[in-house]
């Protein structure tokens, strides 16, 4: 077997993955999730059921497995199993501007009043993956600002569930693809050599990146931007209504968040913002 513990595709047909379950197949995730859970505090269960049952799928696949019990067995004797199946589940694509128009609408309507701020400024990505929207965040203040140092008074923070991910970021080394709506100019100014790019250093070392699951930790509050993209789909309502009401707690009034483009506010949350703009998912606390 390869040293990533990786057995080739089995072609084993997996019924588990998709559809109804029947009664032992139901039990057996259920133990799994418990057991998940209690050793790791993965939140599995605020995973979309069938999105989680996908992704711990092609693991299973992976490894010829075709019971959730035997996965459950596998999971105890190669605890290193369990960050191969958080790979599969926090899947962590991204990359700079990602989604220009969004960062358009913060130019416009939010660095301003974030520059304006004659306090220290607090700003979080909130399942920021490998960096990509962190240092595109610190990028647009910066420009806006007209120098790094501007951003000696901004904390700015991208945190994630997925430990390997935020060593890449902290690493800030990126391959074409994350670039790819970067023009020359913003590659020069804001990156070194190239492919990989590596973030300069003058940009790094203002971002922090740190582990924090969204599902379970405590947030950090104060914060003047949050921006949550491309997250909360993976999640069940229950939990996307719980996450957007510790968002209201974690925000100054007059904070922003903003969310993904297939994402909006649900439960409570609704009446605590209000929408800036009518097609960007941008929203200003109450
Ligand atoms: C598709 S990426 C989005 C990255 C970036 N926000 C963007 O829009 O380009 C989703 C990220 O959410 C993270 N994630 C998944 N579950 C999480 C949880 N419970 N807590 C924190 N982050 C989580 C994944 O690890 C992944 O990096």
């Amino acid at each position: 077997m390869p040293a990533d513990g990786m057995a080739p595709e089995t072609g084993l047909s997996l019924p588990l993955s998709t559809g109804e379950l029947g009664a032992r197949d139901a039990r057996e995730l259920r133990e799994l999730l418990d057991g998940i859970r209690a050793r790791f505090g993965l939140s599995g269960a605020g995973y979309k059921e069938r999105y989680f049952r996908r992704r711990l799928g092609l693991r299973m696949r992976r490894l010829g497995i075709n019971r959730y019990a035997d996965y459950g067995r596998r999971l105890v004797d190669d605890p290193e199993e369990y960050g191969r199946l958080l790979d599969a589940v926090a899947i962590n694509v991204s990359r700079f501007f990602r989604n220009r128009d969004v960062w358009d609408a913060l130019r416009r309507d939010v660095v301003p009043a974030l520059l304006a701020l004659d306090a220290s400024v607090h700003v979080w990505s909130a399942g920021a993956a490998a960096g990509e929207e962190t240092y595109t965040l610190a990028m647009v203040l910066a420009e806006q600002a007209g120098t790094t140092q501007a951003l000696d008074r901004f904390s700015i923070v991208g945190t994630d569930i997925d430990t390997r991910a935020l060593e890449r970021a902290r690493r800030g080394r990126y391959g074409e693809e994350a670039l790819a709506e970067l023009d020359a100019v913003s590659r020069a100014r804001w990156f070194e050599g190239g492919p990989p790019w590596t973030v300069r250093p003058e940009l790094r070392k203002q971002v922090d990146f740190r582990t924090l699951d969204l599902a379970v930790d405590g947030y950090p509050g104060g914060q003047h931007l949050i921006l949550c993209r491309n997250v909360l789909i993976y999640f069940e309502r229950t939990l996307q209504e719980s996450i957007l009401a510790r968002f209201v707690d974690a925000l100054v009034p007059g904070g922003y968040l903003v969310l993904g483009q297939a994402e909006t506010l649900l439960g409570p949350s609704r009446e605590m913002f209000r929408r800036i703009g009518n097609r960007e998912r941008v929203y200003q606390r109450a």
